[in-house]
């Protein structure tokens, strides 16, 4: 009983609120490299379902607001120029471009192909320098995983074209993804991070969880009714989480007809279906791990301190991993968004109640066995 096609899971938001502080940064970032003629990055990383691709798209829209020309990259694109010119030339209307070597070209949308393949990088360094560009990658930690050798060294050859060039009108690189980016990046001669230009996005304020709610209830459903109580009440369980606040939207739209007026019979059935797609969510951030994993985590999160340091963490989990199993583990909580790192290089569960859920579902039982214990049996 779907009444509404507002409903979405990921990406961009019908109701965007909050992360002003990172959409300050970034007005100043364009200001600052066109003015300069500079060439920047800006990295925007964290845990699955906290607004990556959500805070990009508002990106995009100020920066083409701003007269930028916003090109979506794809991983292709990155190693063949052929791909780059599609993507390119995709939202192009048809204006002069001047070539590196003196020729004015015109580009058009539709169809228009290179006459020879050679000029393709040519034509699309031209392209990117004819206006102010901002080059846009999501799911950047991807890179790592699905490039063989050839393609690495085109794609670093890519990034070290363009990052940090000197551009005539400003050009600046934007990237989204998982924790591990910062990283992935590196290994493609991306290191020179401003620190400013790094937001490791966490929970939204309590009071953008609030308006994006209220717009829910009185934009999209348009309840004649009151919405205080209801947005405590749903507020209460969302966390501050955009992909939680997402959930529990997806539920209102589930249970209310158009200008339905609130009940609390309807509020019910709003929470109930919101939890379970909360717990939708957690499930799926454990289904790669063992559950012995689960077991051990759930153990160790109930009584390390948050938020951690790497160090602390390897050290709890030495009773159960050996140090490279602990490692491995490190890396895929932090890709599973089971833990998020944090500007300082700290580390913690990014959601309290998923904290709760994990000891909550997995912790009741005795510890697992530690290495301890297993080691006489191997032998
Ligand atoms: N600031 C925000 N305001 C409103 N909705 C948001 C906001 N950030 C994220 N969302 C919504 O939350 C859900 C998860 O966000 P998404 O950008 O897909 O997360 P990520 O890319 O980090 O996995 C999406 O449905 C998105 O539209
Ligand atoms: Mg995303």
């Amino acid at each position: 009983m779907n009444h509404h096609e507002a409903i979405i899971e990921r990406g961009p938001a019908k109701y965007f609120h909050g992360r002003i502080s990172e959409r300050n940064a970034l007005k100043q970032l364009l200001q600052e490299t066109s003015k300069k003629k500079i060439g920047s990055s800006l990295l925007i990383q964290g845990p699955p379902g906290v607004g990556k691709t959500a805070l990009i798209e508002e990106h995009k829209k100020e920066a083409s607001l701003q007269g930028w020309q916003v090109v979506d990259l794809t991983i292709p694109s990155l190693y063949d120029p052929k791909e780059l010119f599609r993507r390119l030339t995709k939202n192009q209307k048809a204006h002069d471009v001047q070539t590196t070597f003196g020729v004015d070209l015109k580009i058009f949308n539709v169809g228009f192909v290179p006459k020879h393949i050679e000029e393709t990088p040519y034509l699309n360094e031209a392209i990117i320098r004819s206006q102010p560009t901002c080059l846009v990658l999501d799911e950047a930690q991807t890179l790592e995983l699905i490039l063989s050798e050839n393609h690495r060294d085109k794609v670093a050859d890519f990034f070290r074209t363009y990052h940090n060039v000197l551009s005539e009108k400003g050009f600046v690189f934007l990237f989204g993804g998982l924790s591990p980016t910062k990283d992935v990046l590196r290994q493609f001669g991306i290191s020179r991070f401003n620190p400013k230009a790094i937001h490791y996005l966490g929970m939204i304020g309590k009071h953008a969880e609030q308006q994006i709610i209220r717009d829910w209830l009185k934009k999209e459903i348009q309840t004649p009714s009151h919405t205080t109580f209801w947005i405590q009440q749903i507020s209460k369980q969302t966390d501050q989480w955009p992909r939680h606040i997402q959930s529990y939207a997806n539920a209102l739209c589930n249970y209310l007809k158009p200008k339905e007026v609130l009940t609390n019979q309807r509020l019910k059935q709003v929470l109930d279906d919101g939890n379970d797609l909360k717990n939708i969510y957690y499930q799926q951030r454990c289904d790669h791990l063992d559950y012995e994993y689960r077991e051990m985590i759930a153990h160790v999160v109930k009584t390390l301190p948050h938020p951690f340091v790497k160090r602390h963490f390897i050290e709890a989990f030495s009773t159960f991993l050996s140090q490279k199993e602990s490692q491995k583990l490190y890396k895929t909580m932090l890709l599973r968004g089971i833990l998020h790192l944090d500007q300082d290089g700290k580390s913690s569960i990014p959601i309290p109640s998923l904290k709760t859920y994990l000891i909550e579902t997995y912790g009741a039982g005795q510890p697992p066995p530690s290495q301890a214990q297993l080691l006489p049996r191997k032998r």
